[in-house]
């Protein structure tokens, strides 16, 4: 079994009869729907499960978990994802993928927001290994753009994989890619992004995170936020 899996069978134990729980979307996430549907399957675990992203409702719905779409929920009791970063304060980089909106919502909207990770994702502050992904209106992001550079941060606009195109996200919006300047912190970072005009959603995920799971050669530590 590897790290993943092994941090994905834990967060699955948090699952109880009658919870709402929130599919995240990544490698890591997929391990934890696996995981939920056996137990689904082999205990009869009774859940409803909305997803965070097109590809993790087509991972629920191949292994038979019951998904509800998002309109229909006013909360969640729990919601488990991976991360691209992780702070010593818990604030998240997310947003590899294209699914940040829908992301944010369900972190924002559960009980308890669970982060799987291994030791790798661990860092001083945010933008460190990644760019921080920005996803904004498509007629807005030369003047978005501006507005960033304005600050001294480094902006590119995200091309898509076979890199003939730009990156669309599942909500048609385009992806700027940030360099920060210097480290900030993420409170801070989150205050500027959630202020500029055209802005749609950013991968910065500060303050939401009530715990993080870290595989570490087939150990698992979990660090909560009040614990
Ligand atoms: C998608 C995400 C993912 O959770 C993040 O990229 C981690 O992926 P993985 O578990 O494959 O390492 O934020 O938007």
């Amino acid at each position: 079994m590897n790290d993943k899996q092994l941090v994905a069978i834990q967060a699955a134990r948090q699952v109880q009869d009658g919870m709402i729980v929130g599919l995240g979307t990544g490698s890591t996430a997929n391990y934890f729907i696996e995981e939920l549907a056996r137990r689904h399957r082999e205990q009869g675990l009774r859940i409803t499960t909305a997803s965070s992203s097109v590809a993790s409702a087509l991972q629920a719905q191949e292994q038979g978990l019951p998904l509800v779409a998002l309109e229909h929920l006013r909360k969640l009791d729990l919601y488990v994802d991976g991360a691209d970063e992780i702070t010593p304060s818990l604030a998240l980089l997310k947003g590899r993928g294209y699914d940040l909106v829908r992301e944010k919502l369900l972190a924002r909207a559960s009980d308890r927001f669970i982060v799987l990770a291994d030791k790798s994702k661990l860092v001083s502050h945010l933008g460190e290994k990644f760019p921080i992904p920005v996803e904004v209106m498509p007629f807005a992001w030369q003047l978005v753009k501006t507005s960033l550079e304005s600050l001294g941060i480094t902006v590119s606009l995200r091309q898509n994989a076979a890199k003939d195109g730009w990156a669309i996200t599942s909500y048609g919006s385009l992806v700027l890619e940030l360099q920060l300047p210097k480290a900030l912190n993420s409170g801070e970072l989150n205050q500027l992004l959630n202020n500029i005009p055209g802005i749609v959603e950013h991968g910065v995920f500060d303050e939401l995170a009530d715990a993080v799971f870290i595989a570490d050669n087939g150990q698992v530590e979990e660090i909560w936020k009040n614990p």
